[in-house]
């Protein structure tokens, strides 16, 4: 059964990161809304096979290449800025290399792709501009710099746009959640456990649900369809804000 209703009918939508996770359900929930979605990542099978699934656009794009993410025309209703990864390190022994990559991928991609959408949105007098955040958006933990930085900066981007667009009718907010059941969790339920020392299921329960209040990973619809409400006509007015999804996590 779907969650909430909404009318997305000839809209179109890009969604990066949409070849898996919560870019998969946040494109599934634009699409069955009515929305034409141009799914947008770097595995080329996983694009190709969400699109057909969903009867949207492919694009395969490598959004850590920023002079071929500059070049990249979007003429979209609705962007989401999803893509991410995880590198778990010691600042000490992070490799400068991919704490830029990271960024590369999770700041300056939805800069360059915000920046080649809003005009036509701005034309329209309509648009939402939605960030994938995270709980680490708003809250450090160790061994995350590289993704702790990149998702602060994205909140600061975010409400910045916010400022410059909202005479336009255009909307920006990011969606912060915490953990969510996806591979890229399920990968850094992997290397936590080596960079702590401990299993798996004690990163689960000592490391990763300690601090939200709901002891439950979230599941990718629930984001999908946070982002759905977000490009309600209901939610017009909320803009340059951060909607949390985190069990309570925050509240602490
Ligand atoms: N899963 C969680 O618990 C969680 C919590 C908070 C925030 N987030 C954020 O949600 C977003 C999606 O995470 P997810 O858990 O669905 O991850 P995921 O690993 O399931 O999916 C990420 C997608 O991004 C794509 N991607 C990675 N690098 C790319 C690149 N260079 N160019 C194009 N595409 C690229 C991958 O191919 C993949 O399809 C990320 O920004 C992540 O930081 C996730």
């Amino acid at each position: 059964m779907r969650g909430i209703e909404v009318d997305l009918t000839g809209k179109t939508a890009a969604v990066t990161g949409a070849a898996s996770g919560i870019g998969k359900a946040v494109a599934q929930s634009l699409a069955h809304a009515g929305a034409k979605v141009i799914v947008i990542d770097v595995n080329e099978a996983a694009t190709i096979e969400v699109a057909d699934e969903i009867n949207g656009t492919p694009l395969v794009l490598d959004l850590s290449d920023s002079a071929k993410v500059e070049q990249t025309k979007l003429n979209v209703d609705i962007l989401v800025n999803n893509a991410g990864l995880q590198t778990v390190s010691k600042v000490e022994e992070f490799d400068p290399d991919r704490f830029a990559y990271i960024h590369r991928v999770m700041l300056i991609a939805p800069f360059l792709l915000t920046r080649a959408a809003v005009a036509g949105m701005y034309e329209k007098k309509w648009g939402r501009l939605i960030h994938i955040s995270s709980a680490h958006g708003h809250r450090a933990s160790p061994f995350k710099s590289a993704y702790v930085s990149a998702k602060h900066g994205l909140e600061g981007f975010s409400k910045t746009i916010a400022l410059e667009a909202g005479p336009f009718g255009v909307t920006s907010n990011t969606i912060a959640p915490a953990y969510v059941r996806t591979p890229l969790v399920e990968k850094q339920i992997t290397s936590q456990a080596e960079v702590h020392g401990i299993s798996e299921a004690e990163v689960i329960e000592k490391i990763m649900l300690t601090a939200p209040v709901i002891k439950r990973l979230i599941e990718p619809n629930e984001i999908g369809d946070v982002a759905l409400f977000l490009c309600s006509e209901s939610a017009g007015m909320i803009t340059g804000t951060s909607i949390v999804v985190d069990g309570g996590w925050l509240a602490r």
